[in-house]
């Protein structure tokens, strides 16, 4: 079994509030770390249901004074394919609990185009990555999901989700009980360039896989949530104690 590089360290906190209160303390501290350091914080938001509330809790007081927004920049870690008007578009979620509230500028926000061809939308966020970030592009912080069948952003089991190329942004499909089949996704490469990484689940139905993810046999192609090892920074798994309820001490 591959070793993690740098252990991961797993926070467990009681409930999916306080799941998204410790996100956004963890975000503001990541951001003014980055602001400080570098004059300004590049992140990747995740999709999906779980961090909409840290993204509220974000745009209201008191988090909403503790961040110089207009040294944000926010890409994304993955899209579906569809208008960024459409329900199940990631950057509508970010728009509406996000960017609205904090009036964030338009050229703050690089979004995946889910309404352009898959492959023509992949090449086009590359070159964003690589145009803004530097031809290994390196984000201060990418926020992750983990769907209860081990993938994360959009890389689905059943394809082996590195190819061992630097290729920063794929598309790929959904499995058909997700929401939209066609997606967009940065690849563990990018994902793993990261100076922080933050795998947040909450919830049982999380539960089963993250014992298997966390506890099985490393296999990326069946949990490929497994492939995020930042290389050079620091992952953290954010759990309230229903998704972290049969995790063993390691
Ligand atoms: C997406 C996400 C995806 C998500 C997981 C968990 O676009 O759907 O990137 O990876 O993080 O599926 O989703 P929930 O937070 O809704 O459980």
């Amino acid at each position: 079994m591959r070793t993690q590089q740098i252990p991961p360290d797993v926070v467990i906190v009681e409930d999916p509030r306080e799941v998204a209160r410790t996100l956004a303390e963890s975000f503001c501290v990541a951001a003014n770390n980055a602001i400080t350091a570098r004059g300004r914080f590049n992140l990747a938001l995740a999709g999906g249901a779980t961090p909409k509330a840290t993204y509220s809790l974000l745009a209201e007081p008191p988090y909403r004074s503790l961040i110089a927004w207009g040294s944000v920049r926010f890409f994304f870690g993955d899209e579906r394919c569809v208008p960024p008007d459409h329900p199940d578009s990631n950057y509508r979620t970010a728009r509406e609990t996000l960017f609205a509230p904090l009036e964030i500028a338009d050229a703050k926000i690089f979004r995946m185009h889910g309404e352009e061809d898959p492959a023509t939308a992949a090449a086009a966020y590359a070159q964003t990555l690589t145009r803004e970030l530097g031809a290994l592009p390196v984000l201060d912080l990418t926020l992750l999901g983990i769907g209860a069948d081990g993938h994360t952003a959009s890389l689905f089991p059943g394809t082996p989700p590195e190819d061992g190329s630097q290729t920063l942004v794929r598309a790929t499909v959904a499995p058909e009980n997700l929401p939209t089949r066609n997606r967009l996704t940065l690849t563990p490469y990018a994902i793993n360039a990261a100076r922080k990484i933050i795998i947040v689940a909450e919830g049982a139905a999380k539960a089963g896989v993250i014992a298997e993810v966390w506890n099985g046999a490393y296999d990326p192609t069946k949990y490929p949530v497994q492939s995020i090892r930042p290389v050079h920074g620091r992952i953290t798994w954010l759990l309230d104690q229903a998704a972290a309820a049969t995790l063993r001490p390691t």
